[in-house]
């Protein structure tokens, strides 16, 4: 490149931040800034050609044109890139044991039903029953008593319920309330591997790069308390399903559980009749940060 090529296209850069300098909002200032900062270093770093340029034009506009208020494929496309992990990384940081953050996911309805202690949220989902124990406690190994912990799931096929065409089907989600020792204890279902949704634009951009849509098999958990570090995670089921990564980058080593296979016909903790079905149990001991670390 010639040097009054390159002196054109930094003068453009210059002009463009320029044009952001009296911004009042000193903080969305620098957000603009730095966006065209990067921005116009992409484009120039990969010398993007105008149909390149078209081309990323109409990928957005397709992701417009498939969201709407159950579908929201710019969040998957931060999901895919990453960028939603690396907000949750940034702005949950590390402290002491505290329990690590993952992706929230598009799947979390507010008002799931309640369920006591050692009740079953599957309600009539389909899979095999898991039987999830732990504690919350604080960073200084207190209880949490009363916790609100909010749990949510797919079926065995891989369907969260509002997934479902049949429209308002509440299933395999539910919350309840860590006991005064700070324990809980629940039945939900063994998770299995699905794909994120993977027939818009996202599933083009994955298609395209021979990426896997599927998450590694998890369960969603919320849990909040008052003066707590409100905490949006999961638990991964260790195992090869495991090891064939997760497309929205959301494992971290110390979210991986054992989820222990139980035979047929043998009988749970709480006595429950399975009616001959294999089982499975897990064991999750959350601790949550200080709120404003
Ligand atoms: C989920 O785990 O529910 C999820 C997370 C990110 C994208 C799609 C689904
Ligand atoms: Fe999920």
């Amino acid at each position: 490149m010639t040097d009054d090529q390159a002196a054109r296209e930094e003068q453009l850069t210059a002009d463009v931040l320029a044009s952001f300098a009296n911004t009042p909002d000193p903080r969305l200032r620098q957000i603009l800034e730095s966006l065209t900062r990067h921005l116009h270093g992409f484009l120039r770093e990969t010398r993007l050609s105008e149909d390149e340029w078209r081309a990323g034009i109409d990928f957005l506009t397709r992701a417009g044109h498939i969201t709407d208020d159950r579908r929201q494929e710019f969040v998957l496309l931060s999901d895919v890139l990453g960028a939603s992990m690396q907000t949750i990384a940034i702005n949950n940081e590390a402290y002491a044991d505290a329990t690590e953050a993952t992706v929230l996911g598009p799947f979390f309805v507010e008002g799931a039903p309640e369920i006591e202690q050692g009740g079953d949220l599957s309600f009539g989902a389909k899979g095999q029953p898991c039987y999830v124990t732990g504690t919350v406690r604080d960073t200084s190994g207190d209880p949490v008593p009363g916790a609100a912990i909010e749990v949510w799931e797919c079926d065995e096929d891989g369907f969260y319920d509002v997934q479902y065409a049949d429209g308002d089907r509440t299933a395999a989600r539910g919350r309840l309330t860590a006991d005064a020792n700070g324990e809980f204890r629940f039945w939900a279902l063994t998770p299995v591997p699905y794909p994120i949704p993977h027939d818009g634009p996202v599933g083009a951009l994955l298609a395209a790069s021979e990426r896997s849509p599927m998450r590694a098999p998890h369960l969603h958990f919320l849990v909040s308390a008052s003066g707590k570090r409100t905490l949006i995670t999961h638990i991964f089921v260790a195992g090869e399903e495991l090891e064939r990564g997760d497309a929205v980058f959301g494992v971290k080593r110390s979210l991986i559980r054992e989820f222990e296979q139980q035979p047929a016909g043998s009988t749970p903790p709480d006595g429950r009749d399975l009616r001959g079905q294999s089982w499975s149990k897990v064991r999750f001991d959350i601790v949550l940060a200080p709120a404003g670390v």
